[in-house]
């Protein structure tokens, strides 16, 4: 048996397009399905970019559905093409892919794939929680059938990326994320507080354009406009986080955080500047993270900043040996 079943819920987006080819190119991984959803940009351009990047590494047998495009309350979200580009990879004028999705719908694909492999997968949900959520109330047995959970998304300690208090994720969708946070299964969240320092920088992209396979141009082309917004808006140098990949990494246990309290999270869904805050009981880090009662959020606080080169070597995997 491989070492972990995944099935994806993104947003496919740079960092998205990043983490699926982490985890496809780990022959102890089997991705069993892709799911898409607003966020980065619609849920349309999301599963076109899922398709990109199973072509890509030839992997077009996985099968992919399309999700939500509104809020779970039927909110119109705003998308953020200035981050990833109108096509949600950088701008980069990529093909269509050959490939199309499912006629079921990403909540419809999570639900039936949890009930035909109950115990055996794991969700890892790299965008807003809204098909996540619609899954849940469209299988009440999904907490039981789903192994684990592991979400990027929200901040802990650190601040927020859309707004003071926010992360994009949680923002783009809070009472969903609120109903996945409090449902009754384990969940692990990657936080910005760690995704904001795991950084793969200018080296790495260089690196990427000199390897030169299929897969690191591609990454390299995406990361370009990519980093662009990062050094405008948050560094000193062009860089980006590895928000999704990190994710990814931690849900199949290839990255051991060093500090993960299991803590009480509750998302704030007022319509106050703190909308979308993931209010985390951190207030046991001075003395160990004594248990909770109920608490069955595991959120990472810390992490040893080395991903970058992890998920570089990663990349660099493909096409294999022969
Ligand atoms: C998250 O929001 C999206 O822009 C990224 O793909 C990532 O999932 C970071 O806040
Ligand atoms: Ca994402």
């Amino acid at each position: 048996p491989k070492k972990a079943t995944v099935l994806v819920d993104c947003d496919t987006g740079v960092d998205d397009a990043m983490a699926l080819l982490y985890l496809l190119l780990d022959p102890d991984v089997e991705v069993c399905g892709l799911t898409t959803v607003f966020g980065n940009i619609s849920a349309e351009t999301a599963a076109i970019n899922c398709l990109r990047v199973l072509e890509l590494v030839g992997m077009e047998h996985i099968p992919v559905a399309k999700g939500a495009d509104v809020m779970i309350r039927g909110d119109i979200p705003e998308l953020a093409p200035h981050v990833h580009g109108q096509d949600g990879l950088g701008n980069s004028n990529l093909p269509m892919p050959k490939g199309s999705w499912q006629d079921e719908t990403a909540a419809e694909m999570i639900a039936r794939i949890a009930r035909e492999r109950p115990g055996e997968v794991h969700l890892i949900a790299t965008g807003p929680l809204t098909n996540v959520a619609i899954a849940l109330a469209m299988e009440p047995e999904l907490p039981k059938l789903i192994k684990h959970v592991t979400i990027m998304g929200g901040a802990a300690d650190a601040p927020g990326n859309q707004t003071p208090a926010a992360e994009a994720n949680i923002l783009h969708d809070p009472e969903a994320a609120q109903a996945v946070l409090s449902a009754a299964w384990n969940t692990t969240l990657v936080p910005l507080d760690v995704t904001m320092e795991e950084l793969i920088t200018e080296e790495h992209r260089a690196h990427f354009e000199r390897v030169a396979t299929p897969v690191t141009s591609f990454v390299a082309r995406i990361t370009d406009h990519y980093f662009d917004f990062f050094h405008a808006e948050s560094f000193d140098v062009r860089c980006s986080p590895c928000h999704d990949a990190l994710a990814a990494a931690i849900a199949v246990g290839d990255v051991e955080p060093i500090e993960a309290p299991v803590v009480n999270v509750e998302v704030e869904c007022g319509y106050g500047p703190g909308r979308g805050a993931t209010i985390c009981d951190t207030r046991g880090r001075y003395r160990g993270h004594p248990p909770q009662e109920g608490a069955r959020c595991r959120v990472v606080l810390k992490t040893d900043g080395t991903f970058a080169d992890v998920l570089s070597r990663r990349l660099e995997t493909w096409p294999p040996p022969h």
